[in-house]
């Protein structure tokens, strides 16, 4: 089966009803392209699963803030098609900017609370943007299932409650973060970094497993714990630490008596590159993370 690229929203729609009608799941991941082994994972999850597997490449302007990387953001759409090809994807979506936003467009999604703290304390209006437009793409591409990678926690969340507060008829799937050999987190802003500041940028897993050992060996508040990952983000190659926290799972707010189970949280600049990762923290030392191998 070849890969079907389809730019026309209405094309793409009628793709999918008439799989759906035919009784066949529809796998869906949404990406911006610059694909990597990341995204290649959550498509072979997607294809292990379900009948069919639509990606959508799109470059969502309204979850860049002004001074963000919008204009430099990788588009790598050749690259793209061929790993989507070798993935064994069906279709792919490649909308242009009028068709996802309209000329004159004004309406947006007002995303849950679990969006205001962390990103969206650094990053206002990125959850906004991002709502809108999975929102949107859901619409527009009705899956069954729709998978997006754990390496962006707070987006999950975010999109986990719209989709059950707003009956979006799609099951979430959160797919472990892909990570290189040495514990680095796959993402699109790596291509950014230079060679000493993709060494630097292991800082955020070295202050994640450092977050690990602490919180298993049972003996530090949570308040110190923050304090070691900050240290080590700024000791160990990050320029600036936007936040190091250790929050509850479900609301990512300081753990409370209620919460059952608590993630740590990094967003620090290597060079002028901003970083994410996370690592859900496990009281026996458990690590729920995935290695790629190149
Ligand atoms: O995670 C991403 O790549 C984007 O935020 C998403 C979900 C495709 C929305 O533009």
């Amino acid at each position: 089966m070849n890969l079907n690229v389809i730019s026309n929203p209405q094309a793409a729609y009628a793709q999918i009803a008439h799989w759906r009608q035919a009784g066949q799941t529809v796998g869906l991941v949404p990406t911006m392209g610059a694909l990597h082994a990341g995204h290649i994972s959550l498509v072979e999850q997607a294809r292990q699963a379900c009948d069919r597997v639509v990606t959508t490449i799109f470059v969502n302007p309204t979850q860049f803030g002004p001074n963000e990387d919008f204009s430099k953001y990788p588009r790598t759409l050749e690259g793209d098609l061929e790993l989507l090809r070798g993935a064994k994807a069906d279709m792919v979506f490649t909308p242009a900017n009028d068709d996802m936003y309209p000329p004159g467009s004004s309406t947006y999604v007002l995303p849950p609370k679990v969006s205001l703290p962390l990103e969206g304390e650094f990053r206002p209006g990125h959850f906004q943007g991002v709502a809108t437009i999975v929102l949107k793409l859901f619409h527009l591409l009705p899956a069954s299932v729709a998978y997006f990678g754990q390496k962006d926690y707070q987006q999950c969340q975010v999109i986990k409650q719209m989709v059950d507060e707003l009956n979006v008829p799609m099951r979430i799937e959160i797919c472990p973060t892909v990570r290189e050999s040495d514990g680095l987190a796959m993402s699109s802003r790596n291509r950014y970094l230079s060679a000493p500041q993709r060494q630097s940028a292991l800082c955020l897993w070295k202050a994640l497993q450092i977050a690990q050992s602490l919180y298993a060996a049972g003996r530090h508040s949570i308040g110190e714990i923050e304090q070691q990952m900050r240290e080590t983000l700024l000791s160990q190659g990050a320029q600036r630490v936007d936040y190091a926290r250790i929050v509850d799972r479900e609301t990512l707010l300081a753990p409370s008596e209620d919460t059952d189970a608590v993630v740590a949280l990094i967003a620090v600049h290597v060079g002028t590159t901003r970083l994410i990762d996370n690592l859900l923290l496990e009281p026996l030392g458990a690590q729920y993370s995935v290695l790629h191998t190149p």
